[in-house]
């Protein structure tokens, strides 16, 4: 059984209040983070080794460090609670169930970074949480944990939650500042980064949900021992949304290091396959990053073990960071089309971008063009080679990744998958006239 640092009190009946959450030991973090300077905070989560648990993996201790506290402009914490990625969904779990956690570790790390205003930026599509949030809120400032003078420290903080309005983009994170600053949520160009010039030019920290909500467990226990769990550079623990054709899908709180083949079978977590139709592929991280074939869930191309660690998920043949990405873990059996679930996929990234770059606007539509006519039996033999052609276009070409996203899953399916392309476009009757699935491409 793995550490759980974030959901062990997840079971606890009526958690999800400030009574409860209280008397489990919720908020030491602000009375421990209080006696200690702002710069010994941002120390231990250095040491912990706490990557961005987003997507990207940024280590979060050298983000903050990163932040400008020489200009006396004010600073901000962001909490970036727009999740969209598809097949996540692990930040919405954590604010619905533990949502102190999220606020006391709002309040921890806003201090570390001497920020008196900060936000909670939620995607409007979770208005129910978004009330969860406004209620947690609420019981905290009553309890003397927000507003001034916090617990007689003489620090202050107002801390607001803002509901996004259903643009993905907006989760892309100077598009989110643009969005909270009232403007359309285009994103902006990298540098300046947010550190330097984020929310109104100020110096500003934007962080996902769980790495903030780990915060309260490093000050509480120390960076060093949050380091001892994990494996290497990808220390401490990480949510996992599952989801697909598997016996158990969830959310699961895993230790970094943990083996694929133990996460995929064991029934601790996913219990396996949910019939007895074989596996064909997998995404490890979410709609981002690549598709993978089967025979690369366990072993890495190297024929190393396949782990759950930012590094040992890097093999995809593409320029990602890590396919670890948001933990958004999708298993497909043998009945589902890839074809399929990559017009899907560009259906969505065509849909949601901004329209600001032009590869990205108008390529994104070009692949759900074409992707289209493959699937439904009208593509044509070059239509391949075109798929491959428009997204290498887009790939580094945009200013945000969401360019990147849309491109890395249709050049992996191409890559691992073209024998099933190619059935598409060489026998487009069986494909009209098909079940909603390609058994046997
Ligand atoms: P990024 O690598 O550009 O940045 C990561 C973070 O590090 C940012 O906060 C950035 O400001 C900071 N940073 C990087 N270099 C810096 C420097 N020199 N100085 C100061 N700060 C610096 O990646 P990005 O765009 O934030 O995230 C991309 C990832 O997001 C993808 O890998 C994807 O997996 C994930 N994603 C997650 C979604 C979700 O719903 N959770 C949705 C869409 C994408």
């Amino acid at each position: 059984m793995s550490q759980k640092i974030l959901l062990d009190k997840i079971n606890v009946p009526g958690i999800k209040t400030y009574e409860v959450y209280r008397r489990e030991g919720g908020y030491a973090s602000v009375e421990k983070a209080l006696k200690m300077t702002p710069d010994e905070v941002v120390e231990e989560v250095k040491t912990s080794g706490l990557r961005g648990r987003g997507g990207a993996g940024f280590p979060a201790g050298m983000k903050w460090s990163f932040i400008d506290k020489k200009s006396g402009k004010p600073r901000h914490l962001v909490c970036n609670a727009d999740e969209s990625e598809p097949g996540t969904f692990k930040d919405r779990f954590l604010m619905e169930y533990i949502p102190h956690l999220l606020i006391e570790g709002m309040i921890t790390s806003s201090y570390a970074l001497g920020a008196n205003l900060s936000y909670i930026y939620i995607r409007g599509e979770y208005m129910w949480v978004y009330k969860i949030l406004e209620r947690a809120i609420a019981e905290a400032r009553n309890a003397g944990w927000l507003g001034k003078n916090i617990q007689g420290s003489g620090y202050d903080l107002e801390l607001y939650v803002h509901c996004g309005a259903g643009a993905y983009i907006c989760g892309e994170e100077t598009a989110l500042i643009e969005s909270l600053e009232g403007k359309r949520g285009n994103p902006r160009i990298k540098p300046p980064f947010p550190a330097v010039s984020g929310l109104w030019a100020n110096p500003t920290v934007v962080n996902n949900v769980e790495t903030i909500a780990a915060v309260p467990w490093i000050v509480n226990n120390s960076g060093a021992e949050y380091a001892k769990i994990g494996i290497g550079r990808s220390t401490g623990t990480k949510l996992i949304s599952a989801s697909g054709h598997i016996k158990n899908p969830g959310v699961y709180e895993i230790e970094l290091g943990l083996s694929v083949y133990e996460f995929m079978n064991s029934d601790e977590y996913l219990g396996g396959m949910s019939s007895d139709r074989p596996l064909k592929a997998f995404v490890p991280g979410g709609s981002s990053v690549p598709v993978l074939p089967a025979n690369l869930i366990y072993k890495t191309a190297n024929g190393e073990d396949r782990l759950m660690t930012y590094e040992s998920l890097s093999d995809g043949g593409f320029a990602t960071g890590s396919m670890l990405g948001s933990g958004g873990f999708i298993v497909y059996n043998d009945t589902s089309c890839i074809v399929r679930n990559t017009w899907n996929f560009s259906r969505f990234y065509h849909h949601e971008s901004c329209g600001q770059c032009s590869p990205c606007r108008e390529g994104t539509g070009w692949l759900e063009k074409v992707l289209h006519r493959i699937e439904t039996g009208t593509g044509r033999e070059e239509d391949i080679d075109l798929l491959w052609d428009i997204q290498s276009k887009i790939e580094g070409n945009t200013i945000c990744p969401l360019g990147d996203a849309a491109a890395w899953p249709v050049a992996a399916a191409i890559r691992h998958f073209r024998d099933e392309f190619e059935y598409h476009v060489r026998f487009p009757e069986k494909i009209k006239n098909r079940d909603h699935f390609v058994a046997e491409p």
